[in-house]
């Protein structure tokens, strides 16, 4: 494109039928503000910049919100936002925006709570308006109540001239008839769009100053109108309700799942699939139903994920496999599984837990900030938090970590081919030496030698022929 692209996200909106206290750009789809992907998309279109309009909740929804991700190669979209007070149409919300706006370049209009519009398709409507002309995206709908209609100039085939948006409410019984509806996305150079929003009124049925009057201005001042008629309607549905929401949720999920598995990646149903940020998955990688990636995940080759799993900002190396109802999340930190681990089932993997090689957990053990080394094995009921595990250590079934003291963390140190028991407590700050053994039921509060076999429990008692208390009659 040869002239710079300037985004209006209009926002300022209150979004009644969410029934929610949170503004309704800032309701997640796939773990994102609704407005975000607006912002990102227009990131991807190399925008110089985004304007948002707020009004609604505007402390909320600009706290809510973040500048794009810069891509590569690409000079930072600048974001910045305006506010609507109060909120009089859509022209009057351009208005607002209108001296963020430079003049040399092309305004693209977009909705804060319509997220699922592709960059292809923007691009496409931005070649249409070329830098010299208004161009609408538009769709025909079965059922177009409520939408502002497209009035062409009678042709055979439909496609006459572009005259004007009308308005739902201000339509006759014939122009309620035309199912070609305006999406709320055009794209116009913004100095014809400063000329024109200055020539707005509000003489009509809503008393709202309307954006889409801007084409009778065009075609009253002789310039012909562009329409790019889409028919995906995901691309342009917006976000009332939260049925419609869910419904959008479900319609980007498949996006996604459908992206994946044109690269390879096997899920069992993509129905039941969910990607709330971004997951990268390398060759020959299972999933299987119900599993929930957020954050950025990524899956070595030949990984294989359980049903039931939630993995977040995480790596899993290649040939893991992650059995059923595992939980794995790195937050900050993140969360490291090594090639070939088994992990789970019923396994939860918290920020900094770091598993080298083949490392074996296994159902409800807990591993938090702590580094095993390739081949440690962990298979059942276990907690390791702030240790560092050594190769070849096997920890027994019910052994703890005692890592904090109530006011402290200190850390607990298992060298090589150690032998941890069943129901040990290691309490830290504590190292057991390499190639030791600690006796089922031990509590470690000292450091052990290399080599030792280290017991720490009260020794057995048997008396024989015990006789058990019986119970007084009477
Ligand atoms: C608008 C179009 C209509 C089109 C429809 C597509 C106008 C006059 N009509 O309808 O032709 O078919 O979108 O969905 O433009 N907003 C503000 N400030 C305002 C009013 C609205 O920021 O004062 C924002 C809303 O938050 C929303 C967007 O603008 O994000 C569209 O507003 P909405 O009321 O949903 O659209 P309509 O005016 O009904
Ligand atoms: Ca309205």
């Amino acid at each position: 494109m040869t002239f710079a692209v300037d985004v209006v996200v209009m926002a300022a909106g209150k979004g009644t039928r969410m029934k929610s206290q949170r503004p309704k750009v800032l309701h997640r789809l796939g773990g994102r503000a609704l407005a975000q992907h607006v912002i990102d998309c227009a990131a991807q279109l190399a925008a110089r910049s985004v304007v948002v309009i707020t009004g609604h909740g505007a402390d909320q929804v600009e706290a809510g919100l973040q500048p794009p991700r810069q891509l590569e190669g690409q000079s930072a979209t600048k974001l910045q936002f305006v506010r609507q007070e109060p909120q009089l149409g859509t022209g009057h919300a351009v208005q607002q925006a209108a001296p963020a706006l430079p003049a040399d370049g092309v305004t693209l209009v977009l909705s804060g709570d319509v997220p699922l519009t592709r960059p292809e398709t923007l691009r496409s409507l931005l070649d249409l308006c070329g830098g010299r002309q208004l161009a609408l995206l538009t769709l025909a709908l079965p059922d177009p109540a409520g939408y502002g209609r497209i009035v062409r100039a009678p042709s055979a085939d439909g496609s006459g001239a572009v005259q004007a948006i009308v308005e739902h409410k201000d339509a006759t019984p014939e122009q309620r008839a035309i199912t070609e509806i305006y999406s709320g996305i055009m794209a116009v150079p913004t100095r014809l769009l400063s000329a024109w929003l200055a020539r707005l009124d509000n003489q009509n049925a809503q008393g709202e100053y309307y954006l889409t009057d801007v084409v009778k201005f065009a075609v009253a001042d002789g310039l012909s109108v562009q329409a790019h008629r889409i028919t995906d309607a995901v691309q342009v549905a917006g976000v009332n309700s939260p049925l419609q929401l869910a419904e959008l949720e479900r319609a980007y999920q498949l996006r996604l799942a459908q992206a994946l598995m044109e690269q390879g990646t096997r899920l069992a149903d993509p129905a039941r699939f969910d990607v709330r940020g971004e997951l990268v998955c390398g060759q020959d990688v299972d999933i299987d139903v119900n599993c929930v990636f957020e954050g950025r995940v990524s899956l070595g080759d030949g990984v294989r994920v359980g049903a039931n799993c939630v993995i977040a900002n995480a790596v899993i190396e290649a040939g893991a496999v992650i059995h059923p109802f595992t939980h794995i999340d790195g937050e900050k930190l993140g969360v490291t599984v090594g090639q070939r681990a088994l992990v789970g089932p019923f396994a939860r993997l918290r920020p900094g837990a770091q598993l080298g090689t083949e490392v074996h957990l296994g159902n409800f053990v807990e591993v938090k900030n702590s580094t095993l080394a390739a081949g440690a094995k962990a298979n059942h009921l276990a907690y390791l938090g702030d240790a560092t595990v050594g190769e070849r250590v096997n920890y027994g079934a019910g052994s703890i970590t005692a890592n904090y003291d109530g006011a402290n963390k200190f850390r607990t140190v298992i060298e090589a081919d150690v032998h941890v028991g069943s129901n040990c407590v290691l309490v830290a700050p504590v190292t057991i030496g390499a190639g030791g053994t600690i006796g089922g039921g031990s509590t470690i509060t000292k450091s052990t030698d290399p080599g030792a076999l280290s017991v720490a429990r009260g020794r057995q008692v048997s008396l024989r022929d015990w006789q058990r208390p019986t119970k007084k009659r009477g």
